[in-house]
């Protein structure tokens, strides 16, 4: 168990993409080790979502978790404990979403992305299964985000309204929905 550095934006890991992970170790006591390691560094930074690039492993592997009830995205759908290994998502429909986003990678700021409303990802869980799920909604963008992180790609790439980037105080003051 351990608490690591979170990659901030500049870093060129995080524009780096991650190697698929190799899925017979996901029993291993690395992949148990990485994903303590992810858990633990996501809960110390209050985030919602961690892909293993922002501690700097680049392997294809995210971990969600979602907390029912109010945050500082608001109220949000619940989303479990999840662990993805080697994701690839599909969108299932033309129509988008605009959600303000944020990053731990990228502190202090919130910016305004659109992106498909409802998507597939299949996808390996940490218990070596092969999985297919579908969300929608705010899960969606959150797995979207940090699917992108496996990519090398950060939200901000995706703000095509540049005056929808904003610092979290000015966030709050003049685009939070009331
Ligand atoms: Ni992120």
């Amino acid at each position: 168990m351990a608490i690591r550095p979170i990659l901030r934006m500049g870093n060129p890991t995080l524009r780096t993409p991650a190697a698929p992970y190799p899925t017979d170790e996901i029993a291993g006591e690395g992949f148990r080790s990485l994903i303590e390691d992810m858990r633990d560094s996501l809960a110390a930074a209050g985030g919602i979502g961690l892909a293993a690039p922002q501690i700097g492993v680049l392997s294809q592997v995210v971990i969600i978790e979602i907390p029912a009830g109010p945050s500082r995205y608001g109220a949000l759908s619940a989303l479990g404990f999840t662990v993805m290994v080697n994701p690839r998502v599909t969108p299932l429909t033309e129509a988008t979403q605009g959600y303000w986003e944020g990053c731990l990678s990228v502190p202090g700021l919130r910016g305004f992305v659109e992106r498909p409303e409802r998507v597939q990802v299949d996808y390996i869980s940490d218990q070596g299964k092969a999985l297919s799920t579908t969300f929608e909604g705010f899960p969606a963008t959150v797995v979207q985000h940090e699917l992108d992180h496996l990519q090398g790609q950060l939200y901000i790439d995706l703000i095509s309204d540049r005056s929808k980037l904003s610092f979290e105080a000015e966030f709050e003051q003049f685009h939070q929905p009331a």
